[in-house]
């Protein structure tokens, strides 16, 4: 965990702005993330669930769709943002997910609602010893 470091202010307006659009009826948990591409752009995603509960998104894994639809690839930094003042820590398939468009130097911010930084991790510490691109070379 890198202490002290703050999410920045636009991706926090943008992963807070993302959640006010979440799909959630069935579990009623909003969340909304913002990342930075590498080319500099701020993409967000909410989470969009449906009926088939295991077929739900989640945020992560919208921004990041919505990244490669952009023609980017690689992004620097992300913020999440759940309910209230629980961290919303990313799922398992989004930490891989993660893992696939970032370098190790990347950062990962978990907000509160009210866009205060609860945790600021680092790539190996949301997915240790992780499997990635280089592994199938
Ligand atoms: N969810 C996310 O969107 N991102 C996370 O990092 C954790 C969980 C969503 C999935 C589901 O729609 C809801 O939160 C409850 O699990």
């Amino acid at each position: 965990m890198v202490v002290g470091k703050q999410a920045p202010r636009d991706l926090i307006d943008a992963a807070l702005m993302a959640r006010d659009k979440a799909y959630a009826p069935y579990s009623n948990f909003f969340v909304g993330a913002a990342l930075r591409t590498a080319g500099g752009k701020v993409i967000s995603g909410c989470n969009v669930e449906n009926a088939a509960y295991p077929e739900g998104v989640c945020a992560e894994a919208g921004a990041i769709s919505s990244m490669v639809l952009s023609g980017e690839t690689k992004f620097d930094e992300i913020a999440v943002v759940g309910l209230g003042d629980v961290a919303c820590t990313p799922c398992g398939g989004c930490r891989q997910k993660i893992r696939e468009f970032t370098g190790p130097d990347a950062t990962i911010y978990i907000i509160n609602e009210s866009g205060e930084t609860l945790l600021t991790l680092s790539r190996e510490e949301l997915i240790p010893h992780s499997f990635g691109p280089e592994n199938l070379k």
